[in-house]
Order: C-alpha cells, then sequence, then structure tokens
C-alpha cells in the first residue's frame, strides 16, 4: 500500500473542500488542496510547536531565508538574495498586493482560462482585467503570440502569468518562456508570476524555470510568488513569498501592503522550513503518486464520449472540455452524480471542468465510475 493511499478522514472536520458537501454523498474533487498527509518531518515539527503552547508573535527565521535561497539555486539554477524576499500569509492575497501597488497602471493582462483570483485582483483595485485566450497545438494549452502582439499595452501595464498553470496544467517550456519575456520587455511591462505549483512538474526530469531566472532584464521587472501550500499541502498554514530584484519594484510592493497586510503566522515558518529541508523525498513520491492518478483519470475519462480530457504536465488539476456532453450544466450534471468538480464557468470557461486529483486512488476510481455511469444513462 501506498502512503497516499491511506489518509486521514476529512468529513466532518474543518475542511472546506469536505464540508461543501457535508451529508451528501458527493466526491469532493474541487479545491486545490489534496487529501494527504503533509511529510512526516513537518507533522512532527507542527506537533512540537502545538505542544510548545505559547501562540505569540513570530518572525521570518534567517534559516528559512537561507534555506530558501539554497533551495532555489539547486532546485531551478536561480541566485537569489536574501532582501529580495517579502513575506505573505497567503498567494490569493500577493496578487492583490500585486494589483494595488499598479493600480495607476492601465491594464493587467492574463490568459484565460485562469485560477480565478488572476480575474478578481485586477477589479478589486479598479484595474481593468485583460483576458487572453490561450491557444491549444496538439491537444496543449500555450500562449497565443499572435493574440498578444495585437494588444495595445501601456509601459507598466500588468502581465500576471501563471507558471505552471492553473487550471489547464501547462509548464511552459524554454523557448515559450524566452519569447515571452522578449514580448514583456519589448512592451516594458511588469511581470507578475505566480509559480505556486512550481514544485509539482509530472514529466519526469523535468525542472522547473522561473520566469525572473532567463536573464537580468526579466528579473529587474518580475515580481516572482512562490508557496510551499501546494506541494507539501499546507495551504491552511497561510505562507508565501514574493521574491523581487528589483529594489523600486520591491519598494512598491511593500507600500501596497503597509498597514494592510500580516505576517505568515508564526507556526508557519518553521513549518515551511522543514517542508522545504525535509521534504525531498516525499514530494518524489508524491509525484509518482499523481502521475499514476493521472493516467488512472486520462484513461477513463477519455472513454466518455462527450468529454475531452487535457493531461497536465504539471499541478494535481486536470481540466476538461465537457461542452459535447448533451447536458445543459455539465458542473451541476456531476454533482447530481455523485462527483463535485470546479466549474470552468470561473475560470472564464464555461463549459469546461476541474478535477482535483490529489486524493486516493480508489476515491479517484470511485468518483470515475460515477462520471461514467452518469454519462452512460445519458445514451
Ligand atoms: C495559481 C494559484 N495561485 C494561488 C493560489 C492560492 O494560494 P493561497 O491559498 O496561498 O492564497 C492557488 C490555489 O489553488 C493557485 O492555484
Amino acid at each position: 500500500m501506498d502512503i497516499f493511499d491511506n489518509n486521514p478522514d476529512r468529513a466532518g472536520r474543518n475542511s472546506l473542500k469536505w464540508g461543501k458537501y457535508a451529508g451528501k454523498d458527493i466526491l469532493p474533487l474541487w479545491v486545490a488542496d489534496m487529501d494527504f498527509r503533509s511529510p512526516p518531518e513537518v507533522i512532527r515539527v507542527a506537533t512540537e510547536a502545538a505542544e510548545f503552547g505559547n501562540y505569540g508573535y513570530g518572525n521570518c527565521p534567517d534559516t528559512l531565508v537561507e534555506c530558501v535561497c539554497e533551495r532555489s539555486k539547486s532546485l531551478y539554477g536561480w541566485d537569489l538574495e536574501k532582501h529580495w524576499l517579502v513575506w505573505l500569509p497567503g498567494m490569493v492575497c500577493a496578487l492583490n498586493v500585486c494589483c494595488r501597488a499598479f493600480e495607476d497602471s492601465s491594464q493587467a493582462i492574463t490568459q484565460v482560462p485562469i485560477y480565478p483570483p488572476f480575474l478578481s485582483a485586477p477589479s478589486n483595485f479598479g484595474l481593468s482585467c485583460t483576458q487572453v485566450p490561450m491557444t491549444l497545438a496538439s491537444d496543449r494549452y500555450t500562449i497565443d503570440f499572435d493574440a498578444l502582439n495585437e494588444l495595445d499595452t501601456s509601459p507598466n501595464d500588468l502581465f500576471m502569468l501563471c507558471h505552471p498553470h492553473n487550471p489547464v496544467g501547462t509548464a511552459y517550456r524554454q523557448a515559450e518562456l524566452q519569447a515571452l519575456a522578449k514580448w514583456i520587455l519589448n512592451r516594458e511591462l511588469v511581470l507578475c508570476s505566480d509559480e505556486i505549483h512550481c514544485d509539482l512538474l509530472l514529466e519526469p526530469n523535468s525542472r522547473h524555470q522561473p520566469m525572473a531566472s532567463l536573464g537580468p532584464e526579466i528579473e529587474g521587472r518580475t515580481i516572482t510568488l512562490m508557496a510551499p501550500s501546494k506541494t507539501f499541502n499546507l495551504p491552511g498554514f497561510g505562507c508565501s513569498f514574493a521574491i523581487i530584484s528589483n529594489g523600486e519594484l520591491r519598494r512598491k510592493f511593500k507600500r501596497a501592503m503597509a498597514g494592510i497586510v500580516p505576517d505568515p503566522p508564526a507556526m508557519s515558518f518553521p513549518l515551511t522550513e522543514s517542508a522545504f529541508r525535509s521534504g525531498e523525498k516525499w514530494r518524489l513520491q508524491l509525484l509518482d503518486y499523481l502521475r499514476g492518478n493521472r493516467e488512472l483519470a486520462l484513461s477513463r475519462l477519455r472513454e466518455i464520449n462527450g468529454l475531452i480530457p487535457y493531461s497536465p504536465e504539471a499541478t494535481y488539476l486536470l481540466w476538461m472540455d465537457a461542452r459535447k456532453l448533451p447536458v445543459p450544466n455539465p458542473h451541476q450534471f456531476f454533482e447530481e452524480h455523485g462527483v463535485g468538480l470546479s466549474d470552468g464557468r470561473d475560470f472564464g470557461s464555461p463549459g469546461f471542468l476541474r478535477m482535483n486529483l490529489g486524493c486516493a486512488r480508489s476515491l479517484l476510481e470511485e468518483a470515475l465510475g460515477r462520471m461514467n455511469k452518469a454519462c452512460q444513462s445519458l445514451t
């Protein structure tokens, strides 16, 4: 038995994912958290911190900053300086801070479909949101450079990139990133690069390339956002960080945070450090398990007429086109048949669905069986 087969029973606990369908026979495969336990060392550190019994204010320890810098060098080949890091209690918060910092720009540009806060953050600060549809090439979602080239932009407009991309699972390739960096530099834009899923690349031997690591010019125009929360399943601890090499951008970002964005919770720092320092073996096991879940889901979903699943290159999220299913609302249809997915409408793509693969294989099997049966009932 795999460690990821046997998970805590979250029903009746304080879980957003499971609470949504409390008391209903609907399997929750929606919001992006995983049903798995965090790595054993993280649980040990959390237990020790909880048992200490004093929950006063904390500070980000130097050891964690050093750890982030060492890890960036060894995993991505990107050299950071310690003072480039800015800590925040979440990534949605960081996306909003970016928009607040650039509220005087003429627009924020993003690619759809996209994780919903990319669509809502600009308007929270009166910034217009320009949505550029992604393009499909050989069943893979990627950047539509023709569409980008047609846009009117002004210097310091914000480009909000999700890299790897939620919900479609694209892990952008070097050539795509270089072309995008060139386009951003030509237009003198500022890049906000959300790389929260960067340690969840599913293709064996692939390596994440942070956009900012492509060269000093693009680094100087980029706010990179990272966090341990998706990879090590710590979203409930609210810890993330921005990496900003350009002093002026960093000051602008911090000014937009001032007085309204608290530090991450004290307990989240030792947990983050233990995940980064001791979680590597666990992370590799996780990737194996997720690959298995991906293969299972793809093979079953491809058998269903009217559904087109896209294989995620990264993340534990699987995007599918359900527009050919003969039902008015595919999200509601699957809920009525016992499977709770994310509705593509929220990502700017009605008729599509997103499935969370971060669950025990047996639960996934059950959900896929229910989906299959539901669709057979249509014929
Ligand atoms: C791309 C992306 N950014 C940000 C977040 C949310 O991060 P947080 O929970 O730290 O606000 C998610 C969660 O799914 C995500 O997929």
